[in-house]
């Protein structure tokens, strides 16, 4: 059980927020079985991308990683090596679902398993157009749970409609896809992120966007031997972000946050709601742009929160409804279903945590209905429930709880996407 810091008077100072979880991910995924030596600057050094580099380890990749810095020496799509041990996903969706549709097209067996919550999680989303692609692929539920098995196969490309707007499901039918024969279409109901795009065509692929919809030819190679800097993982910077606009007298930089489209969900929501972000030293040069942040304290009310933006902050939901606890009126989040089926169901956990805080917050089928007004935050004992977001969220939520004790259970769940979250909170305030 974790005491967390109440009642802070103001943030002050700046951040260099770490590197994105998505970024990290895909950088030693795809210079893995790119040819050459591909080097990797600000990647995350959290336990989901550590998982990452363990299960491409035992596919026979040799990974330095001294910190942040990551060096891979690339096996090419055709050199991973069967694996002798199971492969171990640890809390990482993105690692499990990714590395199912590279497998698939491999010529070996491997088994994919991870802990307690990706057993829970959907991976038949992933699975089921695995298989209409030709893969072999066993597990629990008609392949719908972990541990599952893959038998390497023959892979041909199909045209898919995808009925999620999950970059998930889309960068793992591309993985396989790139094994296959002829040309992969897949559409999706709303754009999600598309960092497995601009990588591929950072690795020199083929790849075609057109909207809502991605066209790769099969059988292509990945040249690597190139240089990744990892922008800021804007979902880290939001919790800080929100911070930075509810605590009193605050004002605070946040350095080099990547700026995806697909990602910056959270910057529309905040200024809908009246806050102005600034911004400092844009970079536009890489594949994926970065700017530094600046928030400060500001008055805000509430929106409406649904459609297309959903997959451009659907990690940010967590914290965009403790902020709606702080703003003037009512914010209703809908369209969010996809929040039932992440690390936790964060509709519920979002819920329940901050009513033991006394927020006026109400569970609906598809979001949450939250009343702002400046409703009083009390302390409370409450639980993470091993989610990362939720528990950043409540330590976030602690600052502005001015009566009794904020205590978090299961606090160690934060360093799956931000291991030094809590010293980089102390830096703004002291
Ligand atoms: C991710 C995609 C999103 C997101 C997750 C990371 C990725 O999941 O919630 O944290 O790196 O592709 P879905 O694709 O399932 O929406």
């Amino acid at each position: 059980m974790k005491k967390l810091i109440t009642n802070i008077k103001s943030l002050r100072g700046e951040l260099d927020i770490p590197g994105d979880k998505s970024i990290s991910h895909r950088a030693v995924m795809f210079s893995s079985i790119a040819t050459g030596t591909t080097t990797v600057e600000n990647f995350l050094e959290g336990e989901d991308c550590l998982s990452t580099i363990h299960c491409f380890r035992k596919l026979g990749v040799e990974i330095e990683q001294r910190g942040t810095e990551v060096t891979v020496h690339g096996k090419g799509l055709k050199g991973l090596v069967e694996p002798t041990e199971v492969l171990d996903v640890g809390n990482s969706g993105t690692t499990a679902r990714l590395m199912m549709g590279l497998l698939a097209g491999q010529p070996f067996h491997s088994v994919v398993v991870g802990d307690e919550s990706i057993a829970k999680r959907p991976m038949k989303r992933v699975t089921d157009p695995l298989r209409k692609m030709g893969a072999n692929i066993h597990g629990r539920a008609d392949a719908n749970f972990t541990p599952i098995s893959i038998s390497g196969s023959e892979i041909s490309n199909i045209e898919f409609h995808s009925p999620v707007a999950s970059a998930q499901v889309k960068s793992a039918l591309l993985l396989a896809a790139l094994q296959g024969e002829g040309e992969m279409v897949i559409h999706e109901p709303a754009k999600s992120r598309d960092h497995t795009e601009r990588m591929l065509q950072a690795f020199g692929c083929e790849i075609e966007e057109t909207g809502n919809t991605v066209r790769l030819k099969g059988n292509q190679t990945l040249t690597g031997g190139i240089h990744i800097t990892v922008p800021g993982d804007i979902s880290s910077a939001a919790f800080f972000i929100v911070a930075a606009l509810i605590v009193p007298n605050s004002k605070i930089t946040l350095k080099k946050v990547g700026l995806n489209k697909t990602r910056t969900g959270i910057i529309d929501v905040v200024e809908q709601m009246g806050a102005t972000v600034f911004y400092e030293n844009k970079n536009e040069d890489g594949p994926e742009p970065y700017a530094d942040l600046i928030v400060e304290t500001s008055e805000l009310h509430g929106i409406e929160i649904s459609g297309d933006i959903m997959p451009r902050l659907i990690d940010e939901i967590p914290i965009i409804a403790l902020l709606a606890t702080r703003v003037n009126g009512t914010t209703v989040i809908k369209d969010a279903e996809e929040l039932k089926v992440k690390e936790t169901n964060r509709i519920r956990t979002v819920v329940s945590e901050l009513t033991k805080m006394g927020a006026n917050i109400t569970e609906t089928d598809d979001g949450m209905i939250i009343v702002g007004n400046n409703t009083p935050l009390h302390g409370a004992e409450v639980n993470s429930y091993g989610d990362h977001r939720i528990g950043m969220m409540l330590a976030i939520a602690a600052l502005i709880v001015e009566e009794g004790e904020m205590l978090l259970q299961n606090s160690e769940a934060i360093s799956v996407s931000y291991p030094n979250f809590f010293d980089h909170l102390s830096d703004l305030i002291s």
